[in-house]
């Protein structure tokens, strides 16, 4: 396979709103990252992924785009972000852009225009059907956000389609018009030398809507084979598909080299695995290791030359981590760790989200009035009235509310977790006192010092990179463990997922025994079966 950069980098997400904030308006903004490079070049990551920053109503968080060329007043300036760019290039760090494509927001000029009439020359850069002969919407097609995914537009008498809120119209990529000025956006962004795109949910833009597809429709790689060609191929970047459905099968088809369309997928089995058939998020089933493996196993052998991996846990749309896997209450440090070690000691690109890094976690807001998400707010209201009762749905709240992930950054343990000097946009996690940077930084225990030493293996290992994996004891109800191959390298990982103590036994012959990392600062011989105690874990170089 041939070598690329971004094999060995390691991307930290920044949520901008939730970051940090250098002008104590309770909102982060680009200058509050600019201020923080210092700290995620000791990190010591290669990549930032930016959430959206253009200008926006923010109805969805900036997933609602009004300017894909411009910055929104909130979060700063174009030179604002051209600075962004520059600084953490100095520093030996890529950003890359949320590439929000699928749709736009309804305030985009494209939209405004485009409901005026219906011979409107941007009409048919969304998708417009007739009601249906009742003169109900075109079809119960449902909203990813709850409710139809139709809206009426009563200047015409037709519905606009829109996958997520009404303020986010789909736009129509089966128009070539739409096609050349995403491709011409697109470049102008890379001519500012970003380091490539996050493409947000961009296996929905070969929909054929009248069909029924939605998700990978047949023209989908197609377009990103277009896409490809006409702007990202000749650069050196790093092109991430966000892509809820792919199975290893599909995601050959994207991150294949020799098919020339994105670097690597997000796949998203592992976190779907502890959601209700029914409800989805909404009732978390409880975690099953067995299964967790399970699907790890086929995604690390099932790509092989034929794609890469993106390794996470965690982003701006899931629960954090130590508290969905981990123990947040009695071992939150242990598991904290743990956690990033059998994850990044994988073969891919691994991703942390901001505050991962200091074993942030979920967060408890009593009220639904604390609540800002608009899916969490949408849900609530429609599952309330469906006969959830308040309780219930504050379970999966708490389990699942995009809104854990979004809790401002804890930066200290003064005003407001040092995020900002005035109110913040969402209320900060209570915990701050206990959770922060700046205590992290003073701790050399800490969970930040942990991922250090875990990025920094992986630069100094060309086996953390390119070896192969292999799963160990796949049916044991504790223990995820695996080995890494490279030549004569080879690595055994071991994790105890539990809080209960347990042994390992691994019963080949091994050349040599160094302990690489632990996370009770232990070392091992692996001549007796290793004692793990509650969320142990342990990288062990055995050749
Ligand atoms: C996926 C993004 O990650 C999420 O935050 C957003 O709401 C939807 N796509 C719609 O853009």
């Amino acid at each position: 396979m041939e070598k690329k950069w971004w094999h060995q980098s390691v991307v930290y997400q920044v949520y901008p709103r939730s970051f940090y904030d250098s002008n104590g308006d309770g909102i982060g903004d680009i200058q509050g990252i600019i201020s923080k490079l210092d700290y995620l070049q000791k990190l010591g990551i290669d990549v930032i992924w930016l959430s959206p920053v253009y200008d926006s109503p923010m109805d969805d968080n900036g997933y609602d785009i009004s300017n894909y060329q411009d910055i929104a007043k909130e979060f700063g300036t174009l030179e604002d972000i051209e600075q962004l760019i520059k600084e953490a290039k100095d520093r030996g760090i890529k950003i890359i852009m949320d590439l929000v494509v699928n749709h736009t927001s309804d305030e985009h000029a494209w939209f405004i225009e485009a409901k005026k009439s219906k011979d409107n020359p941007y009409r048919d850069y969304y998708i417009w059907r007739k009601p249906n002969e009742g003169g109900n919407p075109p079809s119960d097609l449902e909203s990813i956000f709850s409710g139809s995914a139709w809206e009426l537009d009563d200047v015409s008498g037709e519905y606009y389609l829109h996958l997520f809120s009404k303020k986010q119209p789909d736009l129509n990529w089966e128009n070539d018009k739409v096609v050349k000025e995403v491709f011409d956006m697109m470049n102008w962004w890379l001519d500012k030398g970003i380091g490539g795109f996050r493409m947000d949910v961009i296996d929905l833009i070969g929909k054929e809507i009248d069909k029924n597809i939605i998700s990978n429709g047949p023209k989908l790689h197609p377009l990103l084979q277009s896409m490809n060609k006409a702007t990202f191929g000749d650069r050196d970047v790093l092109t991430v598909g966000e892509t809820w459905g792919a199975t290893v099968d599909t995601a050959k088809l994207y991150s294949d080299p020799t098919r020339q369309e994105v670097s690597m997928i997000f796949q998203f089995e592992h976190i779907t695995m502890c959601w209700d058939d029914e409800h989805g998020k909404w009732r978390p089933k409880p975690f099953d290791l067995i299964k967790l493996k399970e699907i790890f196993n086929k995604w690390q052998t099932g790509l092989g030359d034929q794609g890469w991996n993106s390794l996470f846990w965690n982003n701006h749309d899931l629960p954090r981590t130590v508290s969905k896997y981990g123990d947040d209450k009695n071992y939150r440090i242990e598991s904290a760790k743990m956690l990033g070690t059998t994850l990044h000691m994988m073969r891919g690109t691994p991703y942390i989200f901001q505050g991962e890094e200091i074993g942030m976690t979920n967060v408890p807001f009593e009220s639904i009035d604390c609540y800002r998400d608009i899916e969490t707010l949408n849900f609530y209201r429609d599952k309330i009235a469906e006969g959830f009762t308040h309780e219930e749905m504050m379970v999966g709240l708490w389990a699942n509310s995009r809104d854990n992930a979004r809790t401002p950054m804890h930066w200290n343990e003064s005003h407001q977790a040092g995020f900002t000097t005035g109110t913040p946009w969402i209320n900060v996690n209570p915990n701050y006192t206990d959770i922060n940077v700046e205590a992290a930084l003073a701790d050399e225990n800490s969970v930040f010092y942990h991922y250090q030493k875990l990025i920094q293996l992986r630069k100094e290992m060309p086996v953390v990179v390119y070896g192969d994996f292999e799963l160990l004891a796949p049916k044991d109800k504790q223990i995820f463990a695996y080995t890494r191959t490279l030549d004569d390298s080879k690595l055994l990982v071991v994790s105890n997922f539990s809080a209960k103590k347990t042994s390992f036994t691994y019963d080949k012959p091994v050349e040599s025994c160094k302990t690489l990392l632990s996370n009770y600062s232990s070392t091992y011989d692996l001549k007796q079966p290793l004692a793990l105690a509650p969320y142990e874990s342990a990288i062990i170089q055995i050749g």
